[in-house]
């Protein structure tokens, strides 16, 4: 258990400033965190405007309440999944969106919530502790070969179904499966390997922790959302740490950067060819600066993707 909530924001300085903020607009932070991004954001917009802060972690709604109260009267707090965006925000309403996905290092660092190696709770990985299976109940419930699959798709695991059977074979399937458990299940499977043992801890937990919170349905349903609620000109900025995230916001977001949507086996365009949504801002991708990287080390596989709403 910790008591501050500690997260030093990730491509700052970068993201604020490809959400080009103006004095006219509304925006949201679909991922409210420690609310690094969002104080920044709440400094920036103009009188009378509002920042949305969505997070499905009450810890973070609760720490952003507090850290951000001098700016109570612009910034409304949705404790929600952030695939609520489009129901909870009308269309064309924003300025900006910002997303940080994964956890935040707070999360990481509270050994009681299960997304640190050590802890002898019964394994949670839940966002939002309040509702939902937690990664006990989700692994006890599925089988060997989909744990297998997760460890591999989400992961890319070497020997998914070796460790797959180590987690709910024997002891671990009959007792609590806590983080102390489960690593020793990974050390053991992994003894002989020569990659950093972390590493592969880190990607183990990884896995588990995005199927109890649905993590790649929630990308797609809430970044379709996003294309929706942006005016004209609305940045869309978009933080990702691994593949799997980043596919998903690029295969969701593909679809709206074209004009033509037939089926490319038509000899003529029937659509309209008027369906384009949204341009990438920069052909390259925002990656941190060394002087991050070597300040803060949860930064090293960040990624920021920027769109305009056109
Ligand atoms: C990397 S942290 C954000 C850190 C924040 N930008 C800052 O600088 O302090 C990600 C946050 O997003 C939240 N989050 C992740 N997925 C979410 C989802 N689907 N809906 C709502 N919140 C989510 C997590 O609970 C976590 O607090």
């Amino acid at each position: 258990m910790i008591k501050n909530f500690c997260h030093t924001p990730v491509l700052l300085r970068e993201s604020i400033e490809s959400l080009r903020i103006g004095p006219l607009s509304d925006y949201a932070d679909c991922t409210l965190g420690g609310g690094g991004h969002s104080e920044m954001i709440a400094e920036l917009i103009g009188e009378g405007r509002y920042l949305h802060c969505f997070d499905r972690d009450i810890a973070a709604i609760n720490a952003g309440k507090s850290r951000l109260s001098r700016f109570e009267e612009k910034i409304i707090y949705h404790h929600k999944p952030f695939s609520s965006l489009g129901a909870e925000l009308p269309q064309q309403a924003l300025g900006g969106i910002l997303y940080d996905l994964g956890v935040s290092s707070h999360q990481i660092d509270a050994t009681d919530r299960g997304f640190s190696f050590t802890g002898t709770e019964p394994l949670d990985m839940r966002m939002d502790a309040s509702c939902g299976e937690n990664a006990q109940e989700y692994l006890k419930r599925i089988s060997e070969a989909e744990l297998a699959k997760i460890l591999r798709e989400n992961s890319d695991l070497e020997m998914a179904g070796r460790l797959a059977k180590r987690i709910l074979s024997g002891t671990l399937h009959s007792e609590k499966i806590t983080a102390t458990n489960l690593n020793a299940a990974i050390e053991e499977v992994y003894s002989k390997r020569k990659e950093d043992l972390n590493s592969l801890k880190a990607r183990v937990f990884q896995a588990i922790r995005m199927e109890v919170n649905s993590e790649i349905a929630e990308i797609k349903k809430s970044v379709e959302a996003a294309v929706h609620c942006l005016k004209s000109g609305g940045r869309l900025c978009i933080i990702t740490y691994h593949s799997k995230e980043a596919r998903a916001v690029k295969e969701t977001l593909s679809v709206f950067e074209k004009n033509c949507l037939c089926d490319s086996r038509l000899p003529v365009c029937v659509c309209g060819g008027n369906n384009k949504k949204i341009r990438k801002v920069n052909k390259e991708t925002v990656k941190p600066n060394a002087a991050e990287l070597r300040t803060n080390s949860r930064s090293r596989s960040a990624v920021l993707r920027v769109y305009e709403r056109v």
